[in-house]
């Protein structure tokens, strides 16, 4: 089966991360979240993915140069422009050669890391007749996402796209991860944005062709600081697999550092008298001595001077310095 990962989106909720590397090229323990995805996918029988790009196109072909990654074969399609989530799957099926003999096709948020049981959405898919169906799971939240009201049999009667609040209808909600029928395709408008989630869902479920299945396995949509930290705190904890270890072999943590339930990256240095707590320090950043990082993200070669504090889902942008001294929590830097 082949999968299209929609993978270019602007990640604008882990800026200033995401003005260097897009979203799921930034690390997750030791490796970019592009490849989680790619290898679940590739444990459930997935042999194409075509990447539907927008965004700094580039650092995806620079990481995967012979056009593999975690096995799997992959295909760079880039939009002229970011034509949404929908225009974004119609532009990939066609720009990528897919046609209507690549029968059921898969489509993925790029942001999702999950163990989805992808046959049994299969089974469900096929015993319906179904033109497309879903993945859900329950959230306490179901605000920020996609909502879903199904009847007992599966068949989706709403599906509202982060509805406002008081009341949300249902707390199951779109999980990003579809299964579709060709013909989907051409309910999308070509060469303008149309959203999957606002329009040709929506669309669906007036004809009564979408269908979803509710499958509360691990899953996380690694889209905001919180949950980007979280996602490798899962990891080391092992909430999902064995647990892993944070710090690299590669990197050069002072005896009089402590250092927990962290990730500390190749060729990152962390001195003595530092604490880093519930945090990633990515490849080549320098925590200088005295220095606190509290559930906060350090990105590539920036710095923490001496003493400073750095705390409460703190960004520091690629090569960026935080002063001696400084007390930040919640910022951005830049
Ligand atoms: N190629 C391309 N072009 N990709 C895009 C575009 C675009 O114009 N816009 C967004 N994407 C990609 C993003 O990179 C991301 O991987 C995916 O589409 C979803 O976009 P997000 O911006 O992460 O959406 P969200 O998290 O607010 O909501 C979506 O995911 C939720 C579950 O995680 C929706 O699908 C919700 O319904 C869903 O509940
Ligand atoms: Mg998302």
């Amino acid at each position: 089966m082949q999968a299209i990962l929609l993978v270019g989106g602007l990640g604008t909720r882990l800026r200033p991360l995401t003005l260097t590397t897009p979203k799921q090229m930034l690390p997750v323990l030791h490796r970019p979240m592009l490849e989680y995805a790619v290898s679940g996918l590739a444990r459930h029988g997935v042999d194409r993915v075509v990447l539907a790009l927008g965004y700094h196109d580039d650092a995806f072909r620079a990481a995967y140069p012979d056009g593999r990654c975690a096995g799997v074969e992959l295909c760079c399609v880039v939009e002229p422009e970011p034509l949404d989530t929908a225009g974004a799957i119609r532009f990939a099926f066609e720009a990528s050669g897919m046609d209507a003999s690549a029968g059921t096709f898969l489509v993925a948020n790029g942001d999702v890391i999950t163990d989805l049981d992808v046959g049994e959405m299969l089974r469900l898919h096929r015993s319906a007749g179904a033109e497309a169906t879903i993945h859900l799971i329950a959230v306490d939240d179901p605000f920020r996402y996609g909502v879903v009201v199904t009847d007992p049999g599966g068949r989706v009667s709403a599906f509202v796209e982060k509805p406002p609040g008081p009341r949300s209808p249902s707390s199951w909600i779109n999980a990003g991860t579809y299964l579709m029928e060709p013909s989907v395709i051409g309910r999308i408008d070509a060469g303008r944005r149309v959203s999957v989630e606002r329009e040709v869902f929506p669309a669906m479920v007036a004809d009564g062709a979408l269908w979803a299945l509710r499958q509360n396995t691990y899953w996380v949509d690694v889209g905001t600081p919180q949950a980007y930290l979280r996602a490798q705190l899962d990891l080391l904890d092992g909430r999902r697999g064995p647990a892993a270890a944070g710090v690299s072999a590669e990197a050069s943590v002072d005896a009089e550092a402590v250092i927990e339930r962290s990730v500390v990256m190749a060729g990152a240095v962390v001195g003595a008298g530092s604490v880093v707590r519930g945090s990633a320090v990515h490849s080549g950043a320098v925590i200088e001595a005295g220095a606190t990082v509290l559930d906060s993200v350090v990105g590539s070669g920036a710095t923490v001077g001496r003493g400073a504090r750095v705390a409460d889902g703190t960004l520091i942008g690629e090569r960026f310095t935080v002063a001696a001294g400084a007390d930040l929590s919640d910022a951005r830097v830049p």
